[in-house]
């Protein structure tokens, strides 16, 4: 039989990973851009840089601190991407989501997924919260290309419901009660490293987007195929371009997730104590 070169190379990285880690997830969280303040406030009981973890892809992105923190969060056993890799980095979609996978190997059955987005929704305002409550991913490669990993999943998965509704519907309610502005949106993955041009912009809208950003969307795919009920939100940082009358910055964007860190946080930590 030939060897499946994906699954391989999941595998070494596995394999690395729980030599040198002891813990068994439930909950698996990844931080975006500007957000990872939340594994500064947990207790850190383990933790592993990528570049430690054998075959990793390392993320060189700016804002991303680059290692899995393993922690109890509401007593829920937690693994905590603290810093994700992204496919503008040269990585091929299938090595972006190489850390999605392994902490659901690890034992993770839920993820939270959040990131940093332009708002295209011309009702969304900077600071916002959008639940991402589905999104476009055929603007950049599919991480399930290759040969399929059916250990994992199978070669057609279904993604009627990416983001877990349950899950969405608890959050959203919780962000009102707790009065932070949120949001429900269709969330599409572009590209990147560049900034969208303001008729891609417009073209998103068209296609019936709210947010636009350069990471997620392949996660959660890559979650969904392994049987993951994943949930989403994104912090609006920016007006996209086009509807943002100042050209976009990086500093703006992790400005933003310094500001929003606060309700984010509170957010998400009173979201997993429903999941108890
Ligand atoms: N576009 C793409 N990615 C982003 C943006 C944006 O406007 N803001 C934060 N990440």
């Amino acid at each position: 039989m030939t060897e499946n070169i994906i699954y391989t190379k999941l595998k070494t990285a596995y394999n690395d990973l729980v030599k040198k880690i002891d813990f068994k997830p439930e909950l698996a969280i990844t931080l975006g851009s500007g957000l990872g303040k939340l594994a500064d406030v947990v207790d850190v009981e383990q933790e592993i840089s990528y570049s430690d973890i054998e075959g990793f892809p390392v993320s060189t992105a700016p804002g991303h601190k680059g290692r899995f923190v393993f922690t109890h969060i509401h007593g829920i056993p937690t693994v905590i991407m603290q810093g994700r890799v992204h496919r503008y980095e040269g990585y091929s979609a299938s090595d972006t989501v190489i850390p999605t996978r392994l902490m659901g190997m690890m034992g993770a059955k839920t993820l939270i997924v959040t990131n940093a987005a332009g708002g295209v929704n011309k009702n969304f305002s900077i600071g916002d919260l959008m639940i991402i409550r589905d999104h476009l991913t055929q603007f950049v490669e599919s991480p399930l290309m290759g040969p399929n990993v059916k250990e994992l999943g199978t070669r057609f998965p279904d993604m009627t419901e990416v983001y877990n509704k349950e899950y969405s519907d608890t959050i959203e309610k919780l962000a009102k009660q707790k009065g932070i502005s949120v949001q429900n949106g269709v969330y599409c993955q572009f590209s990147g490293p560049a900034y969208e041009t303001p008729a891609e912009v417009r073209m998103a809208s068209i296609l019936g987007v709210d947010a636009v950003g350069m990471s997620t969307a392949i996660e959660a795919m890559a979650a969904k195929h392994m049987g993951m009920k994943v949930c989403g939100i994104s912090l609006i940082t920016n007006l996209a371009t086009g509807i943002s009358e100042v050209e976009l910055s990086e500093q703006e964007v992790i400005e933003a997730g310094e500001n929003a860190s606060k309700y984010f946080i509170d957010l998400v930590l009173d979201f997993i104590k429903t999941l108890k």
